[in-house]
């Protein structure tokens, strides 16, 4: 069996590419950077890696990790800026014994010593972006912190491997030096060959105070099959977060255990993913929660082809 599950409609290129490789007897830890490194090359994904929004002094810092399910090695870059692929720089790093979670420029320290490639990541339309959202935040006083779309995902290979891994620019806006719950082990991702793995997106700040990640798959190494898990998993965190806090952030998980049955549970309207597996073609679902069970649902074509019309059109400057 193999499989691999991403948040988000913009992972479909990724897992499909990554599904021929799978397909085929490759290993779950190539087959996730190479999807992973499909979305941050894509210039019109606003949330992940090239054409990412950037914090509120206009740099764009990304955050990425990566996840051995066999060994546990673990490595993660946080607030990198100008390197084209924080993946790579993660799975790279996931070798190291210590020192696998660099941060800011000792991750670019590193990276640059290990030949990556050097990129400045701010795209011209992310500056219209940016300046559209200063204005709109001076004029209508809205949040300036909308819009995380991280893409995280989950991989088996046929020899039972199992991989996770994150990549995201993080909030829009945020401030310099800020860190989600992307590259933060348990609360963005987590994976267990012998048991399945996680990946979240979402307000990273709300994500990690239930380490999220690692609550499914700890329901599913309980006997837990991956939807129930993440179901459990969100409910509770958004009851959690809206008791004690009042309000819950937008929280959205996916899941695959260690059979490549899959997951996917969220506390928001219009959450899409995307899922391959032996048994399936790749596949974008939309979902959404009704009476506490999560709904999906194959998106339409129109949907898909609308999807890819609002991201590659024109972008006005206010
Ligand atoms: N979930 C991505 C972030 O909060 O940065």
């Amino acid at each position: 069996m193999w499989g691999i599950i991403a948040t988000w409609r913009m992972a479909q290129e990724g897992i499909s590419k990554a599904s021929e490789l799978l397909k085929d007897g490759g290993d779950a830890g190539d087959a996730i950077e190479m999807a992973i490194r499909e979305v941050e090359d894509f210039p019109f994904y606003k949330s992940v890696g090239y054409g990412g929004l950037p914090n509120e002094e206009m740099e764009v810092e990304l955050d990425a990790a990566y996840m051995d399910g066999d060994t546990f090695d673990l490595g993660a870059v946080a607030a990198i800026k100008d390197y084209a692929n924080p993946i790579s720089i993660a799975r790279r790093l996931s070798k190291e014994k210590v020192n696998s979670v660099l941060v800011a420029e000792g991750a670019e320290k590193f990276a640059h010593k290990e030949g990556f490639e050097r990129k400045n990541m701010l795209t011209d339309r992310a500056k219209i972006h940016y300046r559209n959202r200063v204005k709109e935040v001076q004029e209508q006083e809205i949040t300036p912190y909308a819009g995380h779309d991280t893409v995280g995902m989950v991989c088996l290979d046929e020899k039972s491997k199992m991989t996770a891994a994150t990549s995201t620019s993080g909030l829009f806006m945020k401030r310099k030096g800020r860190v989600g719950d992307s590259p933060i082990a348990g609360s963005g991702f987590y994976v267990d060959s012998k048991v399945g793995g996680a990946s979240a997106t979402g307000l990273g700040e709300d994500l990690m105070k239930g380490c999220i990640s690692y609550e499914i798959v700890r329901l599913m190494k309980e006997g837990m099959h991956p939807q129930e898990a993440c179901e459990k998993a969100v409910l509770e965190l958004d009851k959690e977060l809206k008791e004690r806090r009042g309000k819950a952030g937008d929280l959205s998980l996916i899941a695959m255990n260690c059979k490549g049955e899959w997951g996917v549970a969220t506390n928001i309207e219009g959450f899409s993913f995307a899922v391959a597996t032996a048994n399936e073609e790749p596949t974008v679902y939309l979902t959404k929660m009704v009476d506490g069970k999560c709904v999906h649902e194959v998106a339409s074509q129109e949907w898909l082809d609308n999807y890819m019309k609002t991201r590659t059109a024109p972008l006005v400057e206010k």
